[in-house]
């Protein structure tokens, strides 16, 4: 579970200092999520949790005649995000939470569109359906998130390695998390609950890239990236001595086992989500 609180504080702060290693993350799945997007021509596009916003930039750089909005509930996110927007004449970000943006009037989002941004709001119906009524009634939804831990071999390789608690509840598979949208059916109802229309899944499988570097140093930059980013960071953060020493040293045999020259990459699986504010 990762709630708004987390993301205003250590796990914004954490993502604002790895946004290089975290859009290296997603390189594959980017790029296909950009074809998506670009496959219906649109003149005002909305960036939900955008992040250090990558999507924003691509986006910008290749529509400049859109006007592109990059919305996020993180301080240092959005900094980090106004830093990379600073010289795009039709990109701005606003600092702000989702579930209650309120569209001035003017400019209605005939795009909304989300790289992992979506799955975190308490209740996603809502926030769907408020989303829709700010956006334009011919506007089109398309997001990207994670399926189901069960799918994705890089959460489940790291859930494996991790100090195993009996006391541990197992979490409810859709809290606001990551994970919370794997499950397609849940998915597409409450998008149709919110009012969407035309709602479809394409599974995205890909190379999730965590390490690069020259002898040896990808499995380094694998680790240390695990560390300060991901379900691992917060565990690891959390032992120490013998325990942490134990955890780090699996993760570094994880590193290798997933390694092919200069490169650490781990299998992932998402959706790509499409949808329409209108019939
Ligand atoms: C997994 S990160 C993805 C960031 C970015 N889209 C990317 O691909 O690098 C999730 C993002 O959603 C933002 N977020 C979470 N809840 C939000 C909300 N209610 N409103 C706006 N942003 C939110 C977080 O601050 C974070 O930047």
């Amino acid at each position: 579970m990762t709630t708004a609180n987390e993301w205003q504080d250590r796990v914004g702060e954490s993502w604002a200092r790895e946004w290089q290693r975290t859009d290296r993350s997603f390189r594959e799945l980017t790029g296909q999520l950009l074809d998506t997007v670009q496959a219906e021509p649109y003149r005002s596009a909305l960036d939900i949790g955008c992040g250090a916003g990558e999507l924003t930039v691509s986006l910008a750089k290749a529509n400049p005649s859109a006007a592109h909005l990059g919305l996020d509930i993180s301080e240092d996110l959005a900094a980090a995000a106004r830093e990379r927007t600073a010289a795009l004449p039709n990109a701005t970000i606003q600092l702000g939470d989702a579930a209650s943006w309120n569209c001035d009037g003017n400019d209605r989002p005939d795009l909304l569109v989300s790289r992992h941004g979506v799955m975190f709001f308490p209740d996603p119906t809502s926030a769907f359906a408020h989303l829709r009524k700010q956006a334009d009634p011919q506007a089109h939804l398309t997001f990207s998130c994670f399926r189901q831990p069960s799918e994705n071999v890089w959460v489940r390789e790291l859930a494996s390695l991790m100090p195993k608690s009996p006391e541990a509840q197992a979490p409810d598979p859709r809290a606001p998390g990551p994970f919370a949208f794997g499950e397609k059916d849940y998915v597409a109802d409450l998008l149709g609950k919110a009012g969407w229309r035309n709602i479809d899944f394409i599974p995205v499988d890909y190379a999730m890239v965590v390490g690069e570097g020259e002898d040896g140093d990808a499995v380094a930059d694998a680790t240390s990236y695990f560390r300060a980013i991901g379900p691992a960071a917060r565990v690891i953060s959390e032992l120490d001595g013998a325990a942490r020493e134990e955890v780090l040293q699996r993760l570094f045999g994880m590193g290798e086992r997933h390694r092919t020259g200069n490169t650490v990459s781990l299998p992932a699986a998402c959706w790509i989500v499409t949808a329409t504010a209108s019939d």
